[in-house]
């Protein structure tokens, strides 16, 4: 039976219950309240640079436009007709003009939302649509074009959305974990990134939750991925130490660092489920320099602060829930659920206005080889998440362990620094999993919650 209390029950302080991961009626309610009660990333500016650009994205199994307005600001909205329910558009991205136009009977939209046109207006007088004509004060949802969403906001050119009206804003929900992104932005001379070229589309056979999981987990590199970048460690293990480290070995070498290093990197969690590895130096601190970069760093802010920018470089920063960072690379994973067992991530590069061209191929080879359907990192993490989607029905033991450095008083704490191989990153998940998910849910009802059966705000 699903009620509030009971999907509470299903997170202990060190463990959590297999349903988080394989149950369809949690993935439907997930779907219905958690993700509309986070704040999720939705896409780039860069990628709509003109006016009626727009990019389409699912959010909470809820389709939404993201669209550049006419005074270059961005608005995200529903991406349904208001008159039947059909999509306005259905591409992954595009141009639309100054207008939408319902692919079905035609009715035209403004960028924002407004309901422009309905092909044969007479034929409404009399109607509750009618006050799209007049200003008749009896009006219909549908005389009111298409729903645009009141929480979206804009950091650094990374659009995130928040659907329902619960839960804290934008500022609360994240916190100084928004020092990752900011970092990544600051390593362009100019302060800017755009995305380079598409995206790496890539099928996970797993619940979103274990991709997610793994982002900050660092028991696992020296175990999962002895098979690749093991390998590559030793082909290259008879050079001699001061020969020049082809850049795809420098990018596999550092995941095969003992636990000591990894522990030494050191974490940080932050309230609401965000995290990022690597507080002290990270699997990417040591690539070789690119020829003119740090100069035009140091020309763009100065001595010290260019140092203190290019220092920073963490592993991987979780915005939990769909966002992932890696801002020493500048790439970004982005996760989307599509059943209880199966998500897609998408890897995205980006480029550093401003810097040399050598550092965007820096990325893209580290997104090809670590992160895409054709690496050969990417897969061993892909087999241990398929793999734990399986066992998991396996009967016995139907909790699954995070009891790695737990401490009862890390319960409540806002940030916590940890050793980089704790589990606090996980715990500190779920704790904000149980909390957002249960948000807009009534906690008083002792009814069973069945998917769909509560509507969001
Ligand atoms: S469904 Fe869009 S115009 Fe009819
Ligand atoms: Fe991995």
């Amino acid at each position: 039976m699903t009620t509030p209390q009971h999907i509470r029950s299903l997170v202990k302080p060190d463990q959590v219950h297999r349903d988080l991961y394989i149950s369809q009626a949690l993935f439907e309610l997930e779907q219905e309240h958690f993700f509309a009660n986070t704040w999720n990333y939705v896409g780039h500016t860069s990628q709509i640079a003109n006016a009626g650009d727009y990019l389409t994205v699912d959010i909470g199994g809820r389709p939404l436009i993201v669209v550049r307005q006419p005074d270059a600001s961005v608005k995200v909205l529903m991406n349904r007709c208001a008159h039947k329910g059909s999509k306005l558009v259905t591409a992954p991205c595009g141009n639309t003009g100054k207008h939408f136009r319902c692919p079905y009977h035609a009715w035209t939209y403004k960028t924002d939302g407004a309901l422009l046109a309905i092909p044969l207006k007479n034929g409404y007088e009399g109607t509750a649509l009618q006050g799209l004509l007049t200003d008749s004060s009896i009006r219909c949802e549908s005389s009111k074009g298409l729903t645009a969403l009141q929480h979206v906001r804009v950091h650094r050119g990374f659009v995130f959305v928040k659907i329902n009206n619960v839960g804290p804003d934008f500022e609360t929900f994240f916190g100084d974990s928004l020092s990752s992104i900011d970092n990544m932005a600051d390593r362009s001379p100019e302060g800017e990134l755009e995305i380079a070229g598409g995206c790496l589309r890539y099928l996970h056979n797993c619940n979103w939750k274990m991709f997610v999981e793994n982002l900050n987990d660092t028991m696992h590199p020296m175990v999962a991925h002895e098979s690749s970048a093991g390998t590559a460690k030793k082909m290259w293990a008879n050079e001699p130490a001061d020969k020049p480290k082809p850049m795809a070995i420098e990018q596999f070498v550092p995941f095969m660092s003992d636990y000591a290093f990894f522990d030494a990197m050191g974490l940080k969690v932050f309230a609401n489920g965000h995290s990022y590895t690597g507080v002290h130096g990270s699997i990417h601190s040591k690539y070789s320099g690119v020829p003119g970069y740090e100069e035009a760093m140091v020309a763009a802010y100065g001595q010290e602060r260019a140092q203190q920018v290019l220092g920073t470089s963490r592993h991987n920063t979780v915005y939990y829930p769909n966002l992932t960072v890696k801002g020493a690379i500048q790439a970004i994973r982005v996760i989307k659920p599509i059943a209880v067992d199966k998500t897609i991530v998408e890897s995205w590069t980006f480029r550093l206005k401003g810097a040399p061209e050598q550092l965007l191929q820096r990325t893209t080879m580290y997104s090809r080889l670590i992160n895409s359907p054709f690496s050969v990192v990417g897969h061993d993490d892909l087999h241990a998440y398929r793999s734990i989607q399986e066992g998991l029905h396996a009967s016995g033991n139907e909790w699954v362990s995070m009891h790695r450095n737990f401490a009862a008083n890390e319960v409540g704490q806002a940030e916590v620094i940890a050793g980089g191989t704790s589990e606090i990153f996980m715990r500190n998940q779920y704790r904000a999993w149980a909390d957002f998910m249960t948000m807009s849910m009534d906690m008083t009802s002792e009814k069973p919650i069945e998917p769909q059966q509560v509507s969001a705000a």
